[in-house]
């Protein structure tokens, strides 16, 4: 007899990170993996080197504030597809800022 098994238990991991992103030294309070989160939704069209395609990511991202880097992916396309909460872009730009740093 089918058991009825009801897979909607949502795990609603409650995000702590409020508006908290204005530390320099990039310790924030949730830790997520920047390179992973930069793999699974920037590596495809960026590369893992960041020089796949015009946007060479190791010539912008030194020229960028953090502020600049969440701004253009968030809103410039086709970035502006990606759905990331602000803790995982918070980690992304981190990560961004860990690999080409501002020279
Ligand atoms: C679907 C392909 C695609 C994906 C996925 C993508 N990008 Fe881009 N990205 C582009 C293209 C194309 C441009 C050039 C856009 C332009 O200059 O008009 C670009 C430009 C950029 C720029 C430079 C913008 C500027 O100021 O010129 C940055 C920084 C960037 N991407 C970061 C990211 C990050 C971080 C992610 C992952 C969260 C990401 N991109 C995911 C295609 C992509």
């Amino acid at each position: 007899m089918p058991t009825r098994i009801i897979g909607l238990v949502c795990c609603l991991s409650l995000s702590v990170a409020c508006g908290d992103k204005d530390s320099e030294t990039g310790s924030t309070t949730v830790e997520l993996d920047g390179s992973a989160l930069y793999t699974s939704n920037c590596a495809t069209c960026h590369g893992a080197d960041g020089e796949l395609n015009n946007a060479k990511l190791p010539e912008i991202v030194p020229g960028l504030s953090a502020e600049e880097l969440e701004d253009v992916i968030t809103n410039v396309a086709p970035m502006s597809d990606i759905e990331l909460t602000a803790a995982e872009l918070s980690a992304i730009v981190d990560y961004l800022q860990e690999t080409w740093p501002a020279r």
